[in-house]
């Protein structure tokens, strides 16, 4: 099966307004036209720059993304942005379950698997982060730790078509450490996830739905990640930043067959 690579740029707590619009129109300039339908792009720019980003991006092969978001439709939850929110503002993509969000929000399996699912209600696609700690890894426990994140994370979750959930396997220790996964650790992990697909959604589902690597993903180690079978794309932190390292990225990734 022929799998378009995904390749996102997660921000994070970076860029006002004025960055946005600045590295938007230079992402274009890099990318637009070239990649479409050999490598789907997105960048994930923090709430305040959402709009901005969606207006510079219609109608250019360049999606956008939001970093997180609350299950709620709407209601009194101070501070929270709702699925519908995100899609009136021009997204495609949500973020959920990221380490950080797990780490210093109190980010649960629990609340990732209800954002998940509303964010699929909202015809929203999930981009669903997962992964060991060090400690973890250590431990001898990756395994359980990635089977019990799938599991809780997908539970109740009905999608019918592979293209209406990301999944994405970000090993802590690699993510802004500069220490990236070896190709063989970056392929093993992502091998498991998706057996564990094949028996939660079904095999031709397993197949086509695209799992990323993320962490100190960089321009000089993505074609060797992207030569794994099961890595189909990559969630990119610190090196989406720069114009030219986010698109010498996207051009490092090639169409994949399967
Ligand atoms: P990094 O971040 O590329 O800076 O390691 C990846 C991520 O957190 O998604």
């Amino acid at each position: 099966m022929s799998q378009t690579p995904l390749i996102v740029g997660n921000w994070k707590m970076h860029k006002t307004i004025q960055e946005t619009e600045e590295f938007c129109l230079g992402l274009k300039k890099e990318i637009d036209g070239i990649r479409s339908g050999q490598v789907e792009v997105a960048v994930a720019p923090p709430f305040t720059a959402l709009a901005a980003a969606a207006r510079l991006l219609k109608n250019s092969s360049i999606s956008v993304s939001a970093q997180d978001v609350f299950w709620a439709e709407s209601g009194a939850y101070t501070g929270e942005v709702s699925p519908k929110m995100l899609r009136d503002v021009g997204c495609r993509y949500a973020i959920i379950g990221h380490s950080e969000r797990r780490q210093f929000f109190h980010e649960t399996d629990d609340s990732v698997n209800k954002k998940a699912a509303a964010l699929i209600t909202e015809k929203l696609i999930p981009i669903f982060c997962l992964g060991e700690t060090l400690a973890e890894r250590r431990e001898g426990i990756t395994f359980t730790v990635v089977e019990r994140q799938t599991r809780q994370g997908l539970k109740g979750l009905a999608i019918t078509d592979p293209q209406d959930l990301v999944i994405a396997y970000e090993p802590v220790w690699a993510i802004g450490t500069g220490q990236t996964a070896t190709p063989q650790q970056a392929q093993e992990i992502p091998a498991f996830i998706r057996k564990l697909l094949q028996e939660h959604f079904s095999p031709e589902m397993s197949r086509g739905l695209r799992i990323l690597y993320g962490g100190s993903v960089k321009p000089e180690n993505i074609a060797e990640l992207m030569a794994m079978d099961d890595v189909d794309g990559a969630l990119v932190g610190g090196a989406s930043l720069n114009v030219k390292s986010f698109s010498a990225i996207v051009r490092g990734a090639g169409p994949k067959e399967k």
